[in-house]
């Protein structure tokens, strides 16, 4: 079953048609960074805006490249929570009417679904992916999110974890602004700290309990501040970083392989923008090693939004026989479940 799959909840605006075994067909993503890095931050209006000129234009491009024609697709998803309103509109919209016109199913999905099921994408045509039958802890770890779910088996979330004040991918962006190095900032300091020494300073791990799986950044933030006061410039950037990201890879390695030993899992699963991170990468891997258990990420590509993941969730739950109605509206909160 071949989907064509629309994302637009945040600043990317992303096509892509994927299967029911996560094969990505083709996928085309416009970026909007640069439009939104001289505010700090995104702009919704601006995002909504760039998003309408785009995603039709990203679906023809799509097309074109695949060699695809709208008869091919047996249905539509698009992402339809959490996020930004102006944003998810034009997402569902377009997909609710290419689904209309070609008279197949459509399904609104929600994102972190997407993220989580990001980490069994694949560029090659294989088999169905096996491993989404067992149960699995999945933390996904985004601009937006630091959540820690149990996936007791296939559509069944329960989460056991999440931030109680900034998600991970803030902490990196706040940390950046504070030593200038654009938005979004966690890929920046990804590439500095492989250049510095994650002993020379040290930043507090919060909430280091076993049992507990629920995470707090702003006092990681704070201390981060203080430090940078008592400093002159310029600031060691390499070393800051590197002590600050070794900070956050503790943290979030710890309570993930702490949740997967105690639920008696045999694989864990790490997606999200953070899933990018190569020290986070690194580090869980040897922690999996050391128990046994297998780690999954997503190739790098399908880590930061992208409508790959929101077709194949979307793909999951069509063949399931599910779809949504045509009047389903976006969603700006939403918890998965
Ligand atoms: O999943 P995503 O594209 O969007 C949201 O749903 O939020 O994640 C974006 C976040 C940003 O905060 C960005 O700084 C962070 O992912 N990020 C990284 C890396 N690449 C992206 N954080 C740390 N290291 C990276 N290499
Ligand atoms: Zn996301």
């Amino acid at each position: 079953m071949l989907v064509l799959a629309l994302e637009t909840s945040c600043d990317d605006t992303s096509v892509a048609l994927v299967d029911h075994t996560g094969y990505v067909f083709g996928v085309a993503t416009a970026n909007q960074d640069t439009l939104h890095d001289v505010f700090g931050g995104v702009v919704p209006e601006i995002a909504g805006r760039k998003h309408l000129e785009q995603a039709t234009v990203l679906i023809d491009q799509l097309f074109k490249k695949t060699g695809t024609v709208l008869n091919d697709i047996d249905g539509v998803v698009a992402t339809q929570r959490p996020g930004l309103i102006g944003s998810l509109i034009v997402g569902l919209v377009t997909a609710k009417t290419l689904s209309l016109s070609i008279r197949k199913p459509f399904i609104g999905v929600h994102h972190i679904e997407g993220h989580i099921l990001s980490a069994f994408l694949k560029d090659e045509p294989g088999e169905e992916t096996k491993l989404l039958d067992n149960p699995y802890v999945a933390l996904v770890v985004s601009g937006g999110h630091t959540h820690l779910y149990h996936v007791v088996q296939p559509h069944d979330y329960k989460l056991i974890g999440k931030t109680q004040d900034d998600a991970a991918g803030e902490a990196f962006d706040k940390f950046a602004k504070m030593l200038n190095l654009g938005y979004p900032g966690g890929v920046k300091v990804d590439r500095l700290a492989q250049f510095g020494n994650k002993e020379s300073f040290h930043f507090p791990r919060s909430l280091l309990k076993n049992g507990n799986y629920d995470f707090s950044f702003s006092g990681l933030k704070s201390s981060a501040q203080r430090t940078l006061s008592t400093l002159t410039e310029p600031f060691p950037k390499e070393d800051l970083c590197a002590a600050y990201q070794e900070s956050i890879v503790d943290v979030l390695s710890f309570k993930l392989f702490s949740a997967a030993e105690s639920l008696n899992v045999e694989h864990v699963v790490i997606t999200g923008g953070v899933s990018a991170n190569s020290r986070l990468r690194a580090r869980a891997q040897e922690m999996a090693n050391e128990r046994g258990m297998q780690l999954i990420v997503p190739p790098l590509k399908y880590c930061t939004d992208n409508a790959a993941m929101i077709g194949f969730a979307g793909v999951l739950r069509l063949m399931k026989g599910e779809s949504s109605p045509q009047d389903i509206a976006p969603q700006a909160r939403a918890e998965l479940r």
